[in-house]
């Protein structure tokens, strides 16, 4: 018999968007994307031990903030593995988390792989990678890319991912805002912003592509881009105030992350990121204020 770990711990990055290309609503009430996500390092630890029932536990300064019940992405991942290899998902979750909640930055979807690939190894599935990209996809659509992680173009509603070259990395800091925004309502946001106005297919852009290519930061910060951003600043005004105080400080470029409100800055080099992350934190335009570099590593066993 084969012996089975006590317990598996893999850590699992957030994302930022680097370009986010949203086109019209689609009839099952999602948008089609052009997504580019870049990993960016800063992890949510994910461990998973064998338990009577399914049980899910949070530490870290917000996991108030995070439903600790079956609706928790990471159970619903452990619950979804578990089915399809005829198991009960007798498991306690325990997740430490890093990654600002409800923020943009793919938290949820980075615990739901994390927990995926977490109880694949405690209990011996042998999962294929197709499978677990399969099932992430079923989760949410940022899931698979918090699997994979690096940098990638997500098409059809995020999910269907194709890895990209990055020559370098790039130095990122993040403000933290009060408080999260949903997902569904920035994007029926954007959706109301736009009214009549004939939408274009979402498409990656050249530029910004051989940007992360060439590891080309100048570059980089000249075409991001979020269609999200306006939605996000018309729910949330104060957004504003937070993107004017980094851009100021000398970030090269900043914008709102996914469907925020966590706003990102693209600095020059970590001397750069450092001074930027202090203005933001003394401008009083923000909660909390991380720095950081992507690419990351995707989901990975520690
Ligand atoms: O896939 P996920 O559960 O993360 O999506 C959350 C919500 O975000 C969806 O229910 C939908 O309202 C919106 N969404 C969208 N188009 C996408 C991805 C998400 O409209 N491509």
């Amino acid at each position: 018999m084969t012996r089975r770990p006590a317990s598996v711990t893999v850590r699992v990055p957030a994302k930022v968007n680097v370009q986010l290309a949203v086109g019209g609503p689609r009839t099952d009430g999602f948008h089609d994307l052009a997504n580019v996500f870049l990993a960016v390092g800063l992890y949510d630890e994910v461990t998973v031990t064998p338990a009577e029932e399914l049980r899910i536990t949070v530490a870290g300064p917000d996991a108030g903030q995070v439903p600790a019940d079956a609706s928790n992405l990471a159970a619903r991942a452990a619950v979804a593995l578990a089915a399809r290899h005829g198991l009960e998902p007798r498991v306690h979750i325990h997740i430490v988390k890093d990654i600002p909640v409800a923020g943009g930055m793919a938290g949820g979807s980075a615990d739901a792989a994390g927990a995926l690939v977490a109880c694949d190894a405690l209990w011996g599935t042998g999962a294929s990678r197709e499978e677990l990209l399969a099932i992430c996809a079923e989760l949410g659509s940022d899931v698979p890319f918090s699997l994979v992680g690096g940098a990638a173009l997500g098409r059809g509603r995020g999910e269907l991912l194709e890895p990209l070259e990055t020559g370098g990395t790039f130095h990122w800091v993040f403000a933290v805002a009060d408080g999260g925004l949903s997902t569904p309502e920035v994007y029926r946001e954007c959706d109301r912003l736009r009214g009549d106005a004939a939408v274009p297919e979402p498409e990656a852009s050249p530029a910004l592509l051989e940007a992360l290519r060439t590891g080309d930061a100048v570059a980089l910060a000249a075409s991001l881009a979020n269609d999200l951003q306006p939605a996000a600043l018309s729910l949330r005004p104060s957004l504003a105030a937070t993107l004017a105080a980094g851009a100021e400080a000398g970030a090269l470029a900043a914008l709102v992350s996914g469907s925020g409100p966590t706003t990102a800055f693209l600095a020059k080099d970590a001397e750069s990121a450092h001074a930027v992350a202090v203005a933001l934190a003394a401008s009083g335009t923000c909660r909390t204020v991380r720095v950081t570099t992507g690419p990351a590593q995707g989901a990975t066993l520690v």
